[in-house]
């Protein structure tokens, strides 16, 4: 991380831990939910940092998350258990709330199925590289209430390793064709996401905000997300990034670089800097016509993975295994060259919901339909040798 942030109390970098502990204490002192800002401000530290402490205490059953428009969080029964077992860290914490309060809470070892953390009493530590916490192993839930199943991702849970890419500063860029689970990783592991959906016509306004009427006819200027998230410390999510302009992605630059600094040129020149936590990650489908992955975007997104569907994922969301060998074969001979789609998570689990619905032959053919119709036919040909059936895609039929 870099600068110290703009206005807050902040009281400097906290262990390991730490902050976790802290927005732990401070949520079962006060029953009730709370929006990552109230905490933030409460507790004098970044809305970004905060929010990665109760996502980590959320993933760990350790708070409760309510999905809904300003994401908020509860204590639950394991909340105050949670911040006992964390050992404070020696030197006064600034503003500490409440004293331990109810449970029984043991002095600090015992009962903790947590990690294995630092030792007990550290003595004077002198500022471990400390990447984030890596305990996320099971589902996640997802601002929108959707669950989220983790996949491996430099050797640990993915919504983890990007979180530790935040911590460290280093932005990170997914690729990937279309309904793999890019948006998905990118929610699961930032609840605190700021997106610009991108396209050929997003402009520099986009991004940094513009002038618009109010009622009285005098214009104001709006803040665009790429300023929201410098500002307060949130994490932007610029989607199908290589569609944009690259003369317009570049507004984004000068805040990922070292001085992590913008100036809106619109706004009279103000120079906004970005509060700790900022982070950008993109996504972006090397595939799809008109897809520029500049020198210039690569070489600030220095993280980059490729988020391909994972059959084996597929399965454990409980589809249809014949699907997914038809999908898998599909997916070999794309590879080959044979055909130009396969159908990836996104239409699998389509497939699943419409078997529910119509029943299996709808789901068959609606699933050969959506294939683009140059392939549409090995689609089809693909389903009926896999389902032993008749495959055709769905057409509205003669008058009833
Ligand atoms: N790891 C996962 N666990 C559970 N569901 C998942 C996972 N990954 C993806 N999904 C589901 O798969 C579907 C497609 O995912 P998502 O929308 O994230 O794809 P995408 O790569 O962002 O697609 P696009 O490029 O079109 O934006 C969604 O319904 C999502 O909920
Ligand atoms: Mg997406």
């Amino acid at each position: 991380m870099t600068a110290p942030a703009i206005p807050a109390p902040a009281t400097g970098r906290l262990g390991n831990g730490q902050l976790r502990r802290q927005v732990a204490e401070w949520l079962a002192a006060r029953p009730g939910p709370h929006t990552v800002g109230e905490i933030a401000k409460d507790l004098g530290r970044s809305a970004g940092a905060v929010g990665n402490a109760l996502t980590t205490l959320a993933d760990r059953a350790e708070a409760s998350r309510i999905a809904g428009k300003p994401l908020r969080y509860e204590a639950n029964s394991a909340t105050a258990a949670a911040a006992a077992a964390i050992t404070p860290k020696a030197p006064s914490a600034p503003k500490a709330p409440a004293p331990p309060k109810a449970a029984p809470a043991a002095p600090t070892p015992a009962a903790s199925p947590a990690p294995p953390a630092t030792p007990a009493a550290s003595p004077a530590a002198p500022k471990a590289p400390a990447p984030a916490p890596k305990a996320t192993r099971g589902p996640v839930t997802r601002p929108g209430g959707q669950v989220y199943r983790p996949r491996v991702l430099a050797g640990m849970a993915d919504v983890e390793a990007l979180r530790t890419l935040r911590a460290e500063g280093v932005p990170s860029l997914l690729a990937g064709p279309p309904g793999t689970g890019k948006t998905s990783l990118v929610e699961a592991a930032f609840p605190d996401l700021i997106t610009v959906a991108g396209d050929g016509d997003t402009t520099v306004g986009d991004f940094v905000g513009e002038y618009t009427q109010r009622p009285d006819g005098t214009y104001e200027f709006i803040y665009g997300p790429l300023i929201r998230a410098m500002q307060e410390g949130r994490v932007l999510f610029i989607d199908d990034a290589t569609l944009i302009s690259p003369a317009v992605l570049a507004v984004c630059y000068p805040a990922m670089d070292g001085r992590r600094e913008v100036t809106v040129k619109a706004h009279k020149g103000e120079t906004i800097t970005a509060a700790d936590g900022f982070y950008v990650v993109a996504g972006h489908n090397p595939g799809v016509h008109g897809a520029v992955l500049t020198e210039a975007l690569s070489s600030r997104f220095t993280f980059q993975f490729e988020v391909a569907t994972d059959y084996d994922l597929a399965r454990s969301l409980g589809i249809d295994s014949r699907a997914i060998t038809a999908a898998r074969n599909l997916a070999t001979r794309q590879a080959n060259g044979e055909t130009g789609w396969a159908p990836q998570l996104r239409e699998l689990l389509a497939f699943a919901k419409i078997t529910k619905i119509f029943g299996l032959d709808t789901a068959l053919a609606n699933l050969a339909g959506v294939a683009p119709a140059e392939d549409r036919d090995v689609v089809a040909e693909t389903l009926a040798k896999t389902f032993g059936k008749t495959v055709r895609p769905l057409a509205l039929g003669r008058q009833i």
